[in-house]
């Protein structure tokens, strides 16, 4: 079902109008891809590309802060993106380090918590001091929760969720009975999020590359063909727009809207 169509010709306030704000996700994420394919399309490097998409993640930032979104968590950088060639993940590092210094005022501004997920201690030293500086800066900021998923891996969260389980297990901290899937979820590093509503992944690539593997199991997903250093306010509104459109069911059968008809008799 193609949502979106009819809306090329509206306005950003015109869908703007069309979001129901009292049905927004609590949490978005966001699988940002592309950026080498815009970089290469333009006979630019990658690199250029990952310049290029820090505009749309800026654009992400402020459309949750200004619609009410409480969480938006993106993907950065994951464990498997370590085996890329060494020039781009020196360069990727060396703008993730720019980022953080640079959006540190806005994120005080607007009382933007920053978090980092996933194996931060790979990162080279000084994007880890700029990581932790940042965490602690804004540790008490309440309007809204920023997300990077750094040197990530679902299944790599998961494994260091079991081995802290084990480990509290083997203390007593808690009984064995006591073991189930809210608890499972507070040893995950998202412990302090609600689950994802809604997973935007960008390129037309229609895979997970192993996001969020646990806290997606009910997450609505939206694949978009456009290039994530194309992907701006608009497309994060249109995003939205199919969201809203969506019937989350969570395994339930779907209420009826009206009341049935009573089968006439004779
Ligand atoms: C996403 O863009 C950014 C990162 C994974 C760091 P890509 O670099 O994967 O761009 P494509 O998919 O090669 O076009
Ligand atoms: C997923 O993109 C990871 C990030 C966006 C950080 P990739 O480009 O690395 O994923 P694959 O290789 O297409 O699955
Ligand atoms: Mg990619």
């Amino acid at each position: 079902m193609k949502i979106n169509s009819g809306h090329e010709a509206l306005t950003d306030d015109q869908l703007l109008a069309l979001i129901d704000p009292t049905r927004l996700p609590r949490h978005v994420a966001i699988i940002m891809d592309g950026n080498g394919r815009w970089a290469e399309t333009r006979g630019l490097p990658r690199i250029a590309g990952h310049h290029e998409g820090i505009q749309s993640v800026r654009d992400a930032v402020t459309a949750c802060r200004e619609l009410g979104i409480y969480a938006l968590t993106i993907y950065a950088f994951s464990m498997e993106n370590w085996q890329r060639p060494q020039d781009e993940v020196k360069e990727l590092m060396m703008l993730l380090e720019g980022y953080l210094q640079k959006e540190m005022p806005a994120l005080m501004e607007h009382r933007i918590r920053f978090k980092t997920i996933g194996r931060i201690h790979r990162l080279p030293d000084s994007v880890v001091h700029w990581i932790r500086e940042a965490e602690s800066a804004t540790s008490a900021n309440d309007q809204m929760v920023l997300t990077i998923a750094l040197s990530y891996g679902g299944r790599a969260e998961i494994v260091d969720a079991i081995l802290k389980l084990y480990d509290d297990l083997q203390q007593g901290v808690f009984p064995r009975e006591s073991v189930d899937e809210a608890l499972v979820g507070q040893y995950l590093t998202t412990a302090d999020l609600p689950d994802p509503d809604l997973m935007i992944r960008t390129s037309g690539e229609t895979r997970i590359s192993n996001f969020l593997l646990w806290q997606m199991a009910y997450t609505e997903l939206y694949f978009t063909p456009t290039l994530w250093p194309d992907f701006r306010r608009r497309d994060f509104l249109l995003a939205l727009i199919d969201y809203q459109h969506r019937e989350r069911r969570f395994g339930q059968v779907k209420t009826p809207p009206h009341p049935r008809r009573k089968v006439r008799q004779g």
